[in-house]
């Protein structure tokens, strides 16, 4: 089983292409991108479904990447978690990660309704930033869900971080990821400035949802005319 091995986590020996350990954490992580492939297919299907059902999809893409282990072991330790497999196993929920960028903000709904719905994924944990925005203007929508994935040596049931957003929120995030590296956001002039931003964005991306339904639905009854 790969996940089940509680030797400790040598994290310095296994960052390096070069390096012997490198294959235990080949291990750890050949199990987390299958459960990355795992949720990338289901939205994949819903989203070619509902092309089918109603003519639009949801999703205008996926991104999706592991967490790196110098990540993961800065995150054990600011945790105080002990460095073994076993607390990343249950502490650390977010080595995988899906970003779903969708086209309108009703359509992060669909997806996780649709996404929920399925008897194999239980959901962990919900963070609603899009009704709670986080106090810099930070929006999207986070699950954390347990998806099963079967190996040769049995099924591990493991956690993947989905993040849902819009094209314009992950525009605003994208940004402020950048000027958080550039300098300290806090109580400057520029945090104010990305906040209004933030504001901007979301008032746009309703205006954008309101315009799109009534597109849709007028080119939804003349294709029911003909
Ligand atoms: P972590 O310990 O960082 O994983 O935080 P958490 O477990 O409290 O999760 P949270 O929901 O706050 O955020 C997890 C992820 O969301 C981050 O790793 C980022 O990818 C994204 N995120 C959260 N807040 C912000 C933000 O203010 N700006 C940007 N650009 N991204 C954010
Ligand atoms: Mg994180």
């Amino acid at each position: 089983n790969p996940l089940s091995d509680s030797m400790p986590l040598d994290f310095r020996t296994m960052t390096g292409s070069e390096q012997g350990g490198l294959g235990s954490l080949l291990h750890v992580f050949y199990a987390y991108s299958a459960a990355i492939r795992q949720v990338s297919t289901k939205l994949e299907i819903l989203d070619h479904e509902y092309q089918v059902l109603h003519d639009h999809n949801p999703v205008h893409h996926l991104e999706s990447r592991l967490k790196t282990p110098t990540s993961i072991y800065e995150k054990m330790l600011r945790k105080g978690l002990p460095i073994t497999k076993q607390a990343m196993r249950a502490h650390i929920t977010d080595i995988a990660g899906v970003r779903v960028i969708c086209r309108y903000r009703e359509d992060i709904y669909t997806v996780r309704s649709a996404l929920l719905a399925q008897d194999d994924v239980q959901l962990v944990r919900e963070r609603d930033y899009i009704k709670e925005p986080k106090p810099n203007g930070y929006r999207s929508l986070h699950l954390i869900v347990r998806v099963p994935v079967f190996f040769s040596s049995g099924v591990e049931h493991l956690p993947v971080e989905i993040q849902l957003r819009t094209i314009g929120m992950d525009m605003w995030a994208c940004l402020e990821h950048e000027l958080c590296y550039k300098g300290a956001l806090d109580a400057s002039e520029a945090a104010r400035e990305m906040k209004e931003c933030a504001e901007m964005i979301a008032a746009a991306d309703l205006k954008m949802q309101s315009a799109f339904q009534k597109l849709h639905q007028q080119s939804l009854a003349a294709g029911n005319e003909n």
